[in-house]
């Protein structure tokens, strides 16, 4: 129990209450896989916060005569009421009550909707749950006057305690959780931003192709379990904090052949942990190694700094620097479109994190 986070001094009141916040997805550069209770990393990953990818998020707080032991809530999703997002939820709020007891004293209507195509493939728990801890701390900010960085950062808290990567979903351009020799304030806590980018990174696009729009095979939370017998996973933990130390000086400089090679690297040594995992599996389809094939001969050919990173799943992020947009969207509508199912691509950039909405 982190006793800095319990917000002992928010005394619930009999006014309703109704928030909407808004959070977006977050690509990781260096990649979170490998996690222990309470959803602490094994080692420090770093994202890029995206923009257009959001999930919007109404709560509104209705105050109970009595309190309940569990915390009390409906739920409804892009207008259904969602019986299967339930025991997800029931286990953050679970995890969260003790963070937040006031919560005990309201039943929560939450309202969601994605910008993002439904079923798209793109993670959904990293906004979601982003966005669902925004609103909370809202309430809690009301109650019990929190500062703006207390405000942040228990957001990022309780937003890790839902989905790991979503406490890299807060702030912008860029988020590093997990702690860190090389960024002082790092912690495995929460999400903290990485101010010192070059220009370069602060307006980075990234377009999504999606390949697979299928349920995963493997989902996130067996994939981090399998690395706990890994025979690879110490080296891998290991390696992932020496890319992040790598790469936060190739940020700071604008270095993107630097940038291109640490980002791939992670990308496929993510894969390779999935492929060599017991049981072993494949999230890549061959149209992934199409399109990984098009970006490499393309940047050959034309020497723009054009690169891919992956998620837990077949879809390839399509990473460039907008001075190049022009140019990689014509390659991407030309020459990558044909791999993806029904030529669905969701052109996102660097974003700024959550907001009212
Ligand atoms: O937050 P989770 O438990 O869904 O895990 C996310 C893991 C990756 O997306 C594969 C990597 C990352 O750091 O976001």
């Amino acid at each position: 129990m982190e006793e800095r986070f319990v917000a002992n001094n928010a005394q619930p009141t009999k006014d309703i209450f109704t928030t909407r916040w808004q959070a977006p997805s977050n690509i990781a550069l260096v990649k979170y896989w490998g996690k222990t209770v309470p959803q602490l990393p094994k080692n420090a990953s770093l994202s890029f916060t995206l923009s257009n990818a959001v999930t919007q998020t109404q709560v509104e707080f209705i105050p109970l005569d009595k309190p309940t032991q569990k915390v009390s809530f409906s739920i409804v999703f892009e207008g259904e009421e969602k019986p299967s997002f339930r025991p997800k939820l029931e286990a953050f709020f679970a995890n969260i009550l003790p963070y937040q007891p006031f919560l005990a004293h309201y039943q929560l209507k939450i309202i969601s909707q994605n910008t993002f195509p439904h079923s798209s493939g793109i993670a959904s728990s990293a906004s979601s749950m982003a966005a669902l801890a925004a609103c909370l701390v809202d309430l809690e900010t009301q109650l019990a006057k929190l500062s703006e960085e207390e405000r942040m950062n228990k957001i990022s808290f309780l937003a890790r305690l839902g989905s790991g990567s979503a406490c890299r979903s807060t702030q912008g351009a860029m988020m590093a959780w997990g702690t860190h020799p090389a960024i002082s304030n790092s912690t495995d806590l929460l999400a903290v931003p990485v101010n010192d980018i070059h220009p370069v990174f602060t307006d980075f696009c990234d377009a999504i192709l999606l390949i697979d729009k299928g349920q995963k095979q493997v989902s996130s939370t067996l994939g981090h379990k399998l690395m706990h017998q890994h025979p690879y996973a110490e080296q891998r933990f290991a390696q992932a904090n020496e890319h992040l130390a790598a790469l936060l000086p190739v940020l700071q400089q604008g270095d993107l052949d630097a940038f291109i090679f640490i980002v791939e690297k992670e990308a496929l040594h993510l894969h390779a942990m999935m492929m060599t995992s017991d049981p072993y599996f494949i999230l890549m389809q061959p149209n992934t190694l199409s399109v990984i094939d098009q970006i490499w001969a393309f940047r050959k050919d034309t020497g723009i700094p054009v690169c891919f990173t992956l998620d837990a799943g077949a879809n390839v992020h399509v990473l460039y620097p907008n001075n190049v947009a022009a140019e990689v969207n014509r390659f991407i509508e030309a020459e990558l479109l044909e791999f993806c199912q029904n030529r669905q691509c969701v052109h996102d950039k660097v974003g700024s994190g959550i907001k009212k909405y």
